[in-house]
């Protein structure tokens, strides 16, 4: 371990732990999905784009079951379960199923995502897609991994070398959005959204995107893989700004050579709470 990590105190046996019940999670959610015709959807607060099953619950249920009987002061926030102990020195944030609307409807792209703040600082970060096989994963100081196999950023310089990951909602912070897709367009970039934020970072910093933008995310969307974005080399904006952690901010991440363009495109919002 290095001496940097040495200072986030336990931090290898949550790694082990993380990996492992990310893995477990992935197939229990996919337990759900393969008998999904049985599965009773609830739209949340009256919202029919914002749905969640029982699965969503299990899954979390979980998740936080394990994490805490190796680790019982630990703190937790997620996106079913709530939050407990948010003063803890160790914070897991975790969205049990990302990409939720996909996942009912029978689509491939969603995942399980779960990261661990240390001290206020995102430290570790697991990613399972359990429909590919991939587990993202990565540790403050370590690298970034997609199973065992290394990850790095893309190195286009410009937004026409490679796709985009775009992401928004009818709800908030969507006026920064067509103008967004206008510029993209003008400079010769494109477009493309899978419904699962947790897996569109995971493909920047594997450089299978070379960015990422979405007007309003929460903290168990990106969490973890903000982790993962840093540890393979790419840059995000500040999500943490203006109590993110709690309240959920926009969000741009993207390899070094296009950040600053994808940043411009993006306008000043990136910098105000939406
Ligand atoms: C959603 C997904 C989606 C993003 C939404 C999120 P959920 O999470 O990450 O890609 O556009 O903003 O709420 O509801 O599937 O966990
Ligand atoms: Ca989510
Ligand atoms: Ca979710």
């Amino acid at each position: 371990m290095n001496q940097t990590l040495s200072a986030f105190g336990d931090i290898e046996a949550r790694y082990t732990l993380l990996k492992s019940v990310a893995g477990n999670a992935a197939k229990l959610g996919m337990d759900y999905y393969t008998r999904r015709e049985n599965l009773t959807v609830i739209h949340k607060e009256n919202d029919l784009q914002d749905v969640v099953s029982v699965a969503d619950k299990a899954v979390e249920d979980y998740i936080r079951c394990e994490l805490s009987k190796a680790f019982p002061s630990d703190g937790f926030l997620g996106e079913e379960g709530g939050a407990l102990d948010l003063e803890a020195r160790y914070l897991w944030v975790i969205d049990p199923i990302d990409g939720t609307s996909c996942f009912v409807n029978g689509l491939h792209s969603w995942c399980v995502s779960i990261g661990l703040m240390v001290d206020g600082l995102p430290v570790l970060g697991a990613i399972a897609d359990p429909n590919h096989g991939e587990l993202f994963h990565a540790c403050r100081g370590a690298g970034a991994f997609v199973n065992d196999t290394v990850i790095r950023v893309h190195a286009a310089q410009h937004v026409r070398e490679g796709l985009t990951g775009v992401g928004t909602t009818y709800r908030r912070g969507k006026e920064s959005f067509l103008p967004f897709l206008q510029g993209l367009l003008d400079e010769g970039g494109m477009f493309i959204r899978n419904g699962s934020a947790a897996l569109m970072i995971s493909y920047v910093a594997a450089g299978r995107l070379i960015g990422y933008y979405e007007t309003n995310l929460k903290s168990w969307d990106c969490l973890a893989g903000l982790v993962v974005l840093q540890e393979a080399g790419g840059i995000a904006s500040d999500f943490l700004r203006n109590n993110g952690l709690l309240d959920g901010n926009s969000l741009l991440v993207a390899c070094p050579g296009v950040y600053e363009q994808l940043s411009d495109l993006v306008g000043p919002s990136l910098d105000t709470d939406c």
